[in-house]
């Protein structure tokens, strides 16, 4: 599991979390990422045409690492896998979730955001989290007080990250990698407006991507 999402998250030091409100948006939103140099996306179940995206993502750009995100229960899960997700993020985590996740055979990332949610997560086997809501749950502080008690835990923080405080995560020993909405801000979106998608894409990955 762990090298599973080591391996995906080695290819992404920055995850777009995609909200997708029209279906048809889905393809060529991917594309302007994966062209801009971005090969990891979290695509949320927030919306009606969730699944439909990711099914025609996966079909137009097979090499895409799909991430299904907001996953909230076992039921959730499972459409996930039939999706074809290459892993699984949660919000946050319960008992339900983590031990389906053990079964599964897509890997989970579960959130956490306090040191008991993480001590579940780490019984169960968990050694990779997503940590979320990342800004308000005490941000970089919070991630050097993690590494205290459980230092072989890596995070992908999420929540309130940008440009401007990106690089402070990413320095961090027990981080992997971030995410966020901020490559996709809504106005490009609804404006279909892919190619300033793509430049910005770009610019991040120029930027963080080793
Ligand atoms: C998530 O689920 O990871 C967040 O909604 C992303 O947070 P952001 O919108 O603050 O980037």
């Amino acid at each position: 599991r762990t090298t599973e999402l080591d391996s995906i998250c080695l290819k992404a030091e920055v995850i777009p979390v995609l909200a997708i409100q029209r279906v048809e948006d889905a393809v060529p939103l991917a594309k302007a990422l994966v062209e801009g140099g971005i090969m990891v996306l979290e695509i949320t179940l927030r919306t009606d045409c969730a699944l439909e995206a990711i099914r025609r993502i996966k079909e137009a750009l097979p090499h895409v690492s799909i991430g299904v995100g907001t996953v909230l229960t076992p039921a959730q899960y499972r459409l996930a896998e039939q999706v074809g997700a290459d892993f699984v993020v949660t919000p946050g985590t319960t008992e339900a979730l983590y031990r389906y996740g053990v079964e599964s055979p897509v890997p989970m990332l579960p959130g956490v955001a306090t040191v008991s949610e993480l001590m579940v997560g780490w019984q169960y086997g968990y050694r990779r989290f997503k940590f979320f809501p990342a800004e308000a749950s005490g941000g970089v502080k919070a991630l050097k007080a993690f590494a205290g008690p459980i230092a072989e835990a890596r995070f992908c923080p999420t929540g309130g990250i940008n440009l401007d405080n990106a690089d402070d995560y990413l320095a961090l020993n027990n981080v992997m990698c971030v995410g966020g909405s901020w490559l996709t801000p809504k106005s490009l979106v609804d404006a279909g407006d892919w190619n300033a998608i793509r430049r910005l894409a770009r610019e991040v990955a120029d930027r963080f991507h080793h």
